[in-house]
């Protein structure tokens, strides 16, 4: 089947019911969402399908056809890193890093909703996904600064203003 993953079209032959963090690390070596429990528990995997944080290791594949998949390689690069990623960059929000590419998906999914949560929005909103480090004030700070970095960037926009 098709499958589009930040923004790119690929045929997938795989089984209907293959997870989609499979898909993603296997067949279109995408590896920033990880594998941590693989039941849906611990957000290691979290994607965006339209837009809506999901659970890659317990998403089918027959549920995304005609969707769009965003993984952390979707939000910028190493040369040009999106706002979540310069802000985690920025506060060093990572100790081993492997619940960091979920916090920032799950962060993605709020901030494109609500570019001005609260902390408390940001606290109940990343509340799915665990980090076994305790990284998790760093981690606050970091989606606190991509919220700012994101207005800043609407509102250069909006103003018509370049860098
Ligand atoms: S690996 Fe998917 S929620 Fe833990
Ligand atoms: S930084 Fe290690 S699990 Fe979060």
């Amino acid at each position: 089947m098709k499958l589009t993953v930040n923004s790119r079209e690929y045929d997938v032959d795989a089984e209907p019911d293959t997870p989609l963090l499979y898909i993603l690390r296997d067949n279109l070596e995408l590896n920033g969402a990880k594998f941590g429990c693989g039941l849906g528990q611990c957000g290691a995997c979290t994607v965006l399908v339209d837009g809506e944080a999901v659970f890659s290791c317990v998403t089918p594949l027959l549920l995304l056809e005609g969707r769009k998949v965003t993984t952390v390689e979707g939000l910028g690069t190493v040369e040009n890193p999106g706002p979540l990623q310069r802000a985690f960059i920025d506060e060093q929000a990572a100790q081993c890093g492997y619940c960091i590419p979920g916090m920032m998906m799950r962060a993605q999914a709020l901030l494109q909703k609500n570019a001005h949560a609260s902390d408390a929005e940001i606290r109940a909103a990343l509340q799915p996904n665990l980090c076994r480090c305790g990284t998790h004030m760093r981690i606050l700070r970091a989606v606190h600064r991509a919220a700012e970095l994101l207005k800043s960037a609407r509102a250069e926009t909006s103003t018509g203003s370049v860098r």
